[in-house]
């Protein structure tokens, strides 16, 4: 299932076949700075033209008004019985103050979360539909069990999970097929190496890579944490502090050097080191800019050799300089 001429990817053991390159629509209207409606929907349409199949939003994006479930809805209602729409669940949105930080997979919440998503997104089946982060105060087994009864009930097609850990996905695996899990993973960030991607094959489940460009960071627009407005995150994301920043910008440097000599840019390379990491891997980059859309999705054409990922290795053996998100934050975001 593509429109385009991007190669097709399967996502776990349940039928789930997408597009190489998938698109996050995170960005479109929150987290770096002011949305761009018009960009963004251009930008999802371009998408799905050159064969981007997975595309990707929860409620968490619309900070509870639906609004980024209702633009890719929008958006995609030209095509939609092509495309995979993902959204999560799993955040309690009722109190403003708390919005990214208290969380809530209670089942009964699920379900109302389910409709709401469907009615956003204005479509009658959610395709691939994720918890958004383990909640601590609901056993894993019972989000599963109630994820498969929307999808006994035709609700939603697959089950996904986001920020789970090892336990948590055999547990919620063995109680309901979980098709995907979702993390942050880039050159930048490794943690899922060690114990999640190894378990994630030996139990048949895909996976996606969250802010698969360091979140703006392994492309060739970065500037100073201080250059970026409040509401933009990057104004405060460790990695572009002062110290890490510059160790990350030399790094980045040297990628683009790597990236020069395969006429590539960095955010190609960038991407096409996620697809060589296995062909279980989907990475999602964001952008409101169909320009932009265009740069990445020709990463899924952009070879590397063993000796191209060794030197990558080499530039960033760890991944960046600071940590992803704030310690106190870790166990919400
Ligand atoms: N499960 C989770 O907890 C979680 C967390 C974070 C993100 N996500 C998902 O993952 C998706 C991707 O992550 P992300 O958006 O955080 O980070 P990302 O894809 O690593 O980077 C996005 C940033 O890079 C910029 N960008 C994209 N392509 C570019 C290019 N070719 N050249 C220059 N700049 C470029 C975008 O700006 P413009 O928009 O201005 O182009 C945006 O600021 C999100 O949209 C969301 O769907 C999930």
């Amino acid at each position: 299932m593509t429109n385009g001429q991007m190669p097709t990817r399967q996502l776990g053991s349940q039928g789930l076949r997408v597009g190489a390159v998938g698109l996050g629509t995170m960005g479109m209207t929150m987290a770096y700075g002011p949305g761009d409606p018009g960009g963004s929907t251009a930008a999802i349409h371009r998408a799905y033209e050159l064969g981007v199949t997975l595309f990707d939003t929860a409620e968490l994006y619309g900070l509870g008004t639906g609004s980024s479930e209702q633009l890719l809805g929008r958006a995609v209602r030209g095509f939609r019985g092509d495309v995979v729409l993902a959204t999560k669940f799993g955040y309690d949105l009722s109190d403003p103050a708390k919005i990214g930080t208290a969380l809530n997979s209670r089942p009964h919440h699920i379900r109302e979360v389910t409709e709401n998503s469907l009615r956003h997104l204005g479509t009658d089946h959610i395709d691939l539909l994720y918890q958004h982060r383990v909640d601590p105060a609901v056993p894993i087994e019972d989000v599963a069990g109630t994820v498969g009864e929307l999808v006994a009930e035709g609700k939603v097609r697959w089950f996904g999970l986001s920020e789970a850990g090892e336990d948590e996905i055999r547990r919620a695996h063995a109680a309901h097929p979980v098709s995907v899990l979702q993390t942050e993973y880039s050159v930048f960030e490794r943690a899922v190496e060690a114990d999640v991607l190894p378990a994630l094959r030996e139990l048949g489940i895909g996976f996606v890579p969250y802010s698969p460009l360091g979140r703006g960071f392994l492309t060739g627009d970065v500037r100073p944490a201080a250059a970026y407005p409040p509401d933009d995150m990057r104004s405060w994301d460790d990695r572009w502090q002062p110290g890490n920043y510059e160790s990350n910008v030399s790094a980045v440097g040297e990628l683009t050097a790597i990236a020069r000599g395969k006429n590539a840019t960095v955010a190609q390379l960038a991407l096409a080191w996620l697809l060589a990491q296995g062909d279980d891997i989907v990475p999602i980059p964001g952008t409101r800019d169909p320009r932009r859309v265009e740069e990445n999705v020709r990463a899924a054409s952009l070879a590397l050799t063993d000796g191209d990922l060794k030197r990558i290795h080499a530039v960033l053996p760890h991944g960046a300089a600071g940590a992803r998100y704030p310690v106190a934050l870790m166990p919400h975001w």
